[in-house]
Formats: structure tokens, C-alpha cells, sequence
């Protein structure tokens, strides 16, 4: 006689839940998202912290409006933070300039477009955004952000370092 035996198959929706959504390491910093600028790197840390901030409030179930604060300073802080660098890359005529601001207009109208929705109630934050932002973050430091280094680093004649 042959006999059969059930066993409970993953599924693929709960595995989806524990990768993206508990983990407690989705918005911590790496060494090796470093530009070796030091306002920059402070920045990105805050960044990082801010949405990590916003993942947890997610996560705890706060109130609209506490996630909406939350969302708030996250989103103000992006705004600063572009400036900054975007200052920096015009002082030393950074010809990745336009291409770069292209990126941060990008996010900014992204984020601005999701803020609105949030605080009209036709959205609300997802794992699927954070995780969007996450590697938004990743890809655009250690891929754009990175390639003004050496312009922003170098000492030319006459000129006092751009930041450090
Ligand atoms: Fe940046
Ligand atoms: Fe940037």
C-alpha cells in the first residue's frame, strides 16, 4: 500500500512578507555607500535614518498622522540635501551637472506626488515604496553620487576645497 504525505508547501507570499517586510535592516547604513565627503555622508546617514524612521512608524501601525510627520521631514530633508550637493556640483562646474539634477528632479516629483496622495488618503506607504526609496538611495549614491567625488575633492589652484 503506498502512502502519501502532505506536507505544508511555502508560500511564496509569506516568504515576500518576511524578506522585505520585517526586516529590521532595510535602511541600515553601509561603509560602502561612503563618498568620502563628509556633510554628503552625513546626509546620506540621515536619509537613511529618516526612512528607516518611517519604515518602523509603518511597521508599529502609527496614525496617519504621525507617519505623515515622519513623511514630512523625510521629504524636506531630500529637498535640502539635493540642494546641497547640487551647490557643490555648480561651485566646481561638475559636467555630470544636468544628468545628476535630472535624477534628483525625478525622486522630487515622485516623492512630492506621493506626499500629496498620502496626505489626501488615496495612498499609503507600502513596503513596495520603501523598498523603491531603498534602492533608489542605494543605486543613486553609489552610482551617481559617487561619480562627482573627484570634482568635488579635487584642489584646484586658487580655489579652497569644495567640502570636507
Ligand atoms: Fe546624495
Ligand atoms: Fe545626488
Amino acid at each position: 500500500m503506498r502512502i502519501t504525505y502532505f506536507t505544508a508547501a511555502p508560500r511564496p507570499a509569506l516568504q515576500f512578507r518576511e524578506e522585505a517586510d520585517d526586516n529590521p535592516d532595510m535602511f541600515e547604513w553601509k561603509d560602502e555607500y561612503s563618498v568620502h565627503i563628509h556633510s554628503i555622508d552625513a546626509q546620506h546617514q540621515n536619509l537613511f535614518r529618516m526612512a528607516g524612521e518611517l519604515h518602523s512608524a509603518m511597521l508599529a501601525g502609527q496614525a496617519k498622522s504621525v507617519i505623515g510627520k515622519v513623511l514630512d521631514r523625510l521629504v524636506q530633508y531630500t529637498a535640502m540635501h539635493f540642494a546641497h550637493e547640487e551647490r557643490l556640483m555648480r561651485q566646481r562646474n561638475y559636467p555630470g551637472f544636468e544628468l545628476h539634477k535630472v535624477e534628483h528632479d525625478v525622486l522630487t516629483r515622485k516623492v512630492l506626488q506621493f506626499q500629496a496622495d498620502f496626505r489626501s488618503g488615496t495612498t499609503i506607504i507600502t513596503v513596495q515604496l520603501l523598498q523603491f526609496l531603498r534602492d533608489w538611495l542605494e543605486n543613486h549614491i553609489k552610482g551617481s553620487d559617487t561619480k562627482y567625488v573627484p570634482f568635488l575633492t579635487a584642489e584646484p589652484v586658487g580655489q579652497t576645497r569644495a567640502d570636507k
